[in-house]
């Protein structure tokens, strides 16, 4: 063990003490206190930040109904500041019939009672304050719960003042069954949903109790600003804009175009649906305009330095850069999901994209992010023999590339996918649309794992959780792997303090290295008058042996000190061989 991971291990073990589950709270106060004075520099706060996601409903609960809530994730702050966090997602924790599980949102400015109160909501930032961690909100814009009163009111009566802040249309025929066009629900079938009282159809790109909102209505953007404004001023430090890119469609309503197979034949989702591209419907031109005034309100605060990211999937990296904006004033951090979602260990597409990322968005940060609540974990690339392993080169991508860091709930302690086994069971209107082809997102949403008591620490004894404790929580949580060197969360602790102390690693250039290797993934830190680090990732299941010519670099010293290596690497004497087990990981300063 180095000792770098001794450091990590004990650091962690001071947070326990200080959480109250091994006693002694005085050890946390000192770590606490060196964090905050570190921050006092120039750059915002969110370059080179680690964000960490909550989904407030399966973190911790603490009033014994099943679903976490608010006083959870205070509850956990001195964890999250220990394993390094400077600010937290929250998802949605508006009021919300929860058909979408928050994102339906029927009120934007209030907080669902299931999760707690304003006061409570007061006290986490407070408390995250003086941690020195933010929070961050999920602001949903394309579409409010077919229960807000503003949707209330617009179905009511066509000439209703609010008829136009969603997006009625006659249908081809008069009555059901002639939806205006062919358009379809991200979540199953059509777009269009029938109102027999007015005898339109509205448009909804996701849940049929997801209506969406008219973008080309100043009223709905004024009242958007609005919700913007009232949550930076109860102090809140940036929005993640849920759904951002499909805020526009066609004005012109014409079909999106099916997608065909090789064979030139139809393809159907997996939904029974065929399957369209989403050009009509996704990524207008006329969102950068909305983007532009969300950041002109964001950066009205002065100071504040509130971040806005985006939920951007895109199709390459060039449309992630104009989410940037052309001058700057867009998003700060549109998601990138060209790294975290290639899905496969594929050496030559990671350092491709990992390039681009570093080279193609106007020396922009990119904010990387592997899992999130809408897609099957990190376990997604295990080969079921060495999982535990892949997930280390997966957070040693994440951590120690340039970038923002974005991360799930969970995957410090290698949480893993645990779908549910029966239609019954599903809690996700998709899975039980797309049963059993598409089973939904609850395996990806299970409560976090705290210890291997019962129901994982998550919620009392004898409740019964919102979603099942997955059996994996034995070994995987968090009491455990504090206790143990080698454990996943020792892993990121060890890696998120080394991308904060180290130079190179927080803030040097990015430049790939042996880029004819289909085998080791390595790169090169290099910032000026730091010692340069390598990074080198075995993405096989044989060992592998590399050496590294820096000379292009202008780095002649072959000498290198191991930061960090996954168990069971060995030091290496020279950067001519350096010796990686099956997808094992070696992090050396050039000396
Ligand atoms: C985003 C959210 C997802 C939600 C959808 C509709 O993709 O991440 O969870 O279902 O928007 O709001
Ligand atoms: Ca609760």
């Amino acid at each position: 063990m180095t000792q770098l991971t001794k450091r990590a291990s004990m650091a962690l073990a001071a947070m326990l003490l200080a959480t109250g589950l091994l006693g002694a709270p005085q050890l946390f106060a000192q770590t606490h206190a060196v964090a905050t004075t570190a921050t006092q520099n120039a750059e915002p706060w969110w370059k080179h930040a680690v964000i960490y996601e909550v989904y407030p409903r399966s973190f911790q609960d603490t009033n014994n109904d099943g679903i976490g809530d608010l006083n959870g994730i205070t509850q956990h702050l001195d964890y999250l500041k220990v394993l390094g966090v400077d600010a937290i997602w929250l998802t949605p924790i508006y009021p919300s019939p929860q058909v979408d599980f928050g994102y339906d949102i029927s009120n934007y400015e209030a907080v669902d009672p299931q999760y707690g109160t304003m006061k409570d909501f007061d006290h986490l930032v407070a408390e995250a304050k003086k941690r020195n961690i933010r929070i961050i909100m999920d602001l949903v814009l394309n579409h409010t719960s077919d229960k807000s009163p503003w949707f209330i009111e617009s179905r009511s009566s066509k000439t209703n003042p609010k008829r136009n802040w969603y997006m009625w249309h006659d249908g081809t025929a008069p009555g059901p069954g002639h939806p205006p066009n062919n358009w379809q629900s991200d979540f199953g079938h059509s777009a269009w949903e029938y109102d027999a009282k007015t005898g339109q159809y509205y448009y909804h790109k996701f849940y049929i109790q997801q209506p969406d909102l008219n973008w080309n209505n100043p009223q709905v953007r004024k009242a958007m600003y609005g919700v913007e404004r009232f949550w930076i001023n109860r102090g809140v430090d940036g929005f993640r804009l849920d759904a951002i890119t499909t805020l526009f469609e066609d004005p012109k309503m014409r079909d999106d175009l099916p997608v065909l197979d090789a064979n030139g034949k139809q393809k159907i989702n997996e939904f029974g649906d065929p399957q369209l591209n989403d050009t009509m419907t996704n990524n207008l031109p006329e969102v950068h305009d909305v983007l532009r005034e969300l950041r002109k309100v964001s950066d009205s605060y002065k100071g504040r330095n509130v971040v806005l990211i985006g939920e951007t999937y895109l199709n390459n990296i060039g449309d992630l850069k104009k989410m940037y904006g052309a001058n700057d004033d867009e998003l700060n951090l549109p998601m990138d999901m060209q790294i975290g979602f290639i899905n496969k260990l594929d050496v030559g597409l990671f350092r491709q994209r990992i390039n681009e990322a570093q080279t193609e968005i106007d020396g922009n940060l990119p904010l990387i992010v592997f899992d999130n609540h809408d897609n099957e974990r990190w376990d997604r690339y295990g080969d079921g023999t060495h999982n535990q392993d892949i997930g280390r080169v997966l957070a040693t991508i994440l951590f120690a590339t340039r970038d923002t860091a974005m991360m799930y709930y969970g995957d410090e302690i290698a949480m893993v996918t645990t779908p549910p086994t029966r239609k019954e069971d599903v809690k996700d209107p998709v899975g039980i649309t797309g049963w059993p082809k598409n089973k939904g997102r609850d395996g990806e949403r299970t409560p976090m794992q705290w210890n291997d008591g019962p129901n994982a620490g998550f919620t009392g004894p004898n409740v019964k959780p919102w979603l099942p404790i997955p059996p994996s929580y034995k070994q995987s949580n968090v009491k455990t792997e504090v206790a143990d060197f080698d454990s996943m969360l020792n892993w990121y602790k060890e890696l998120i303090t080394l991308r904060r102390d180290n130079p190179a690693i927080k803030d040097g250039k990015n430049i790939m290295l042996n880029t004819s290797d289909n085998n080791v993934l390595s790169w090169l830190r290099q910032a000026p008058g730091q010692p340069a680090v390598v990074v080198a990732c075995n993405f096989t299941a044989q060992p592998q042996k590399v050496s590294f010519d820096l000379s292009s670099q202008g780095i002649t010293s072959k000498q290198a000190k191991t930061l960090m290596k996954t168990p069971g690497s060995s030091d290496p004497a020279s950067l001519d061989s350096v010796n990686l087990p099956p997808f094992g990981v070696y992090i050396g300063q050039v000396q």
